[in-house]
């Protein structure tokens, strides 16, 4: 199999060196970039996956960079086809997305203007907490597109939810669908009209109140692992989720995920970042994929977009 193209993961922590490690893993890749301001974090952990490579087999090479809030280090980036944006602080116990706003959007917002000047044709993958607006930013503070500039949440959160079903019923978890739209926090918007196990819908197999249950555990289902660590947040799940993300867009696969996207007039919501399945493809957004909603579903919708919108509006000025 022959590897080509370039992938970056900014940030070094455990959800970027995961993403960088499950991307190499993939064996699709000529290059992945891992980069951490931290000096020699990424390249002691790209030598560490570099020297895996016989064990599992894959031919990617993995090159750590350390970069410089001068920008430093980030020519290391240049003709990246995909950069995936893990940069910024993780929650605390008791902490919500939403208390990282400020710091990140520095962050963020510096990342993002290194990845306009190194990578300018590459699409982004936004990982960064608060994720629908550091979303937001980086389209902002890239000057990209909107189509190029998709976030990771989606993803995420319909796999927690898939996973919390199947294991209430005691269901092999392939024979679970599920899906979450809305915003990556409190305004996270299941949909339990479009669950279903072997085919039947989750309403023939759960109360509603048990399903309200797992609404609530799928909503709560970061913080429920920052609680437990005590430090740092989940990274196997979410970086499985941007992995597979970047692999649809290197393969121009057309895979429809759930994702944050640019919604313009979509489902009656224009001009906001918000939580939606898409069709991933090599220009990143090839289109959004609207399903039907109940009433209350499309409700919580336009809410999640609302609030979002809100803050959306804050980060401009961060
Ligand atoms: C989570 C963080 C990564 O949901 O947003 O685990």
């Amino acid at each position: 199999m022959a590897q080509a193209g370039k992938v970056t993961v900014v940030g070094a922590g455990f959800y970027g060196s995961t993403t960088a490690m499950r991307l190499a893993e993939y064996d699709i890749f000529a290059e992945v970039v891992l980069t951490d301001i931290v000096e020699g974090k990424a390249e002691g952990l790209a030598l560490d996956m570099n020297q895996s490579r016989p064990v599992e087999g894959f031919e990617t090479k993995v090159t750590g960079v350390t970069t410089g809030t001068d920008g430093s280090g980030y020519e290391a980036i240049a003709g990246s086809d995909i950069v995936v944006i893990t940069a910024g602080l993780p929650r605390k116990p008791g902490m919500s997305r939403m208390d990282l706003i400020e710091v990140n959007a520095g962050i963020v917002r510096g990342v993002a203007e290194n990845v306009a000047r190194y990578a300018p044709d590459a699409v982004v993958i936004v990982v960064s907490n608060p994720l629908d607006e550091m979303t937001a930013l980086t389209q902002l503070a890239t000057g990209f597109p909107h189509h190029r500039v998709l976030g990771q949440a989606g993803m995420l959160d319909t796999a927690r939810f898939s996973h919390f079903v199947a294991e209430k019923l005691g269901k092999p978890i392939a024979s679970v669908e599920t899906l979450t739209l809305g915003s990556h926090g409190d305004t996270m918007v299941p949909v339990p009209s479009r669950c279903t196990v072997d085919g039947a819908p989750l309403s023939e197999l759960l109360t509603d109140a048990e399903v309200e249950e797992l609404v609530v555990r799928t909503r709560n289902g970061g913080a429920e692992v920052v609680a437990l660590l005590k430090t740092g947040s989940a990274y196997y799940a979410p970086s499985a989720a941007a992995a597979r993300m970047a692999k649809a867009v290197a393969e121009d696969s057309g895979a429809v995920m759930p994702v944050c996207a640019w919604v313009d007039g979509e489902y009656g919501i224009s001009g906001v970042y918000l939580g939606v399945e898409a069709e991933i493809g090599r220009e990143g957004v090839r289109r959004i994929v609207t399903t039907d909603l109940t009433e209350s579903e499309a409700a919580a919708l336009a809410e999640a977009a609302e609030a979002v919108r809100a803050k959306q509006a804050d980060v401009q000025n961060l």
